[in-house]
């Protein structure tokens, strides 16, 4: 005996009745808006790599994140360009550092919407890596672990009394969250959450963010600090050691080639969890899209609810806005 003819499809006969039936709701409260400031004045150039995506300075920055907000977006992601970079990437935690700048004149000028700081050295290093680099070569080079966390305790102090409101380390160094943490509580910042990239993998899909961020490794790769693709129990132990070093928020990232490790945290772990709909994701529909090959909002609205079924609590994406303005029909 199969089914009695109709038993599945009566409950998808009319829009309001797939209203009711839904059981995934993607909802503005879910967004957060990466965003990437540069130094000067009234710049909002347009990221070849990312149609619609601006690194903006801190003034057209303050416009931006005000109807961010008025969007109903509850946070932004504050990625900095600096003005000069160097071995240490002294640029993350120089008090008057562009993202420090920029969460100066966010909190003087806006409210009402949470600012994050993304917390990595590879914008700010002169080889792109995101730590301490010995060696000089393709081959002898080798990211430093601990020299690296004393630099991030620092950047997240730094960042926390600049106005950052949540601190979101993404380099993948081993033990990064529990110093962080602890820079934080010393520094006076036990209220400021720890949003962990604790899943990040070495992604090609990250490929139109390195344009944006002007932050490409100068050789090498990033492979012995960000997780090998192939690997999803792995996350769940990366996931583990960062809830008892202290994070309040769990990250895997990417998201799309990711969703059976988000649903495995999800099933695992019961903190928020957040997924990064990353550059390549984006500009692969743009591109599609462009081209008239798929339809933007269809694919992009379908992609946001995809990560929110398999078990994200809040996505950070290049859609938020549009997402925003979609979902209010
Ligand atoms: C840097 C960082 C990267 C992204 C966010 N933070 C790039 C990288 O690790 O190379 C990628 C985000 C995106 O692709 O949208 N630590």
């Amino acid at each position: 005996m199969g089914f009695p003819e109709h038993r599945l499809r009566r409950l998808r006969g009319s829009a309001p009745l797939r209203r009711l039936v839904r059981q995934t709701r993607l909802s503005v409260d879910q967004l957060i808006a990466p965003l990437f400031v540069r130094p000067g004045h009234g710049i909002r150039q347009e990221i070849g790599a990312m149609p619609g995506q601006f690194q903006l300075s801190c003034d057209t920055l303050v416009d931006e994140v005000k109807s961010i907000r008025d969007l109903g977006i509850p946070a932004v992601i504050l990625f900095g360009i600096p003005p000069e970079k160097d071995a240490r990437g002294s640029g993350a935690y120089h008090p008057n550092g562009i993202v420090q700048q920029a969460l100066a004149a966010l909190r003087e000028q806006v409210d009402g919407i949470e600012l994050i700081a993304d917390l990595c050295l590879c914008e700010y290093t002169s080889h792109g890596h995101c730590g301490v680099v010995t060696g000089c070569d393709e081959r002898s080079f080798h990211v430093e672990n601990d020299p690296t966390l004393e630099i991030l305790a620092e950047a997240a102090a730094s960042l926390a009394r600049a106005g950052a409101s949540v601190i979101a380390p993404s380099g993948m160094m081993d033990g990064a969250v529990r110093e962080i943490r602890t820079a934080l509580d010393e520094a006076g910042h036990e209220r400021v959450p720890i949003l962990a990239y604790a899943a990040k993998y070495a992604s090609g899909f990250y490929g139109p963010f390195r344009e944006a961020a002007e932050s490409p490794p100068q050789f090498g790769d990033r492979a012995t600090y960000q997780m090998d693709p192939a690997n999803a129990r792995e996350a769940l132990v990366e996931m583990e050691l960062d809830l008892e070093e202290g994070a309040d928020v769990l990250m895997v990232k990417p998201a799309l080639a990711y969703l059976d490790v988000l649903r495995a945290a999800r099933e695992r772990f019961d903190v928020p969890l957040a997924a990064y709909n990353v550059s390549g994701e984006y500009s692969m529909v743009k591109a599609a899209a462009r081209n008239g090959w798929i339809d933007e909002q269809r694919v992009a609205l379908e992609i946001l609810t995809s990560i929110a079924r398999a078990g994200a609590d809040m996505i950070l994406t290049y859609w938020a806005k549009d997402a925003a303005r979609w979902l209010r029909g």
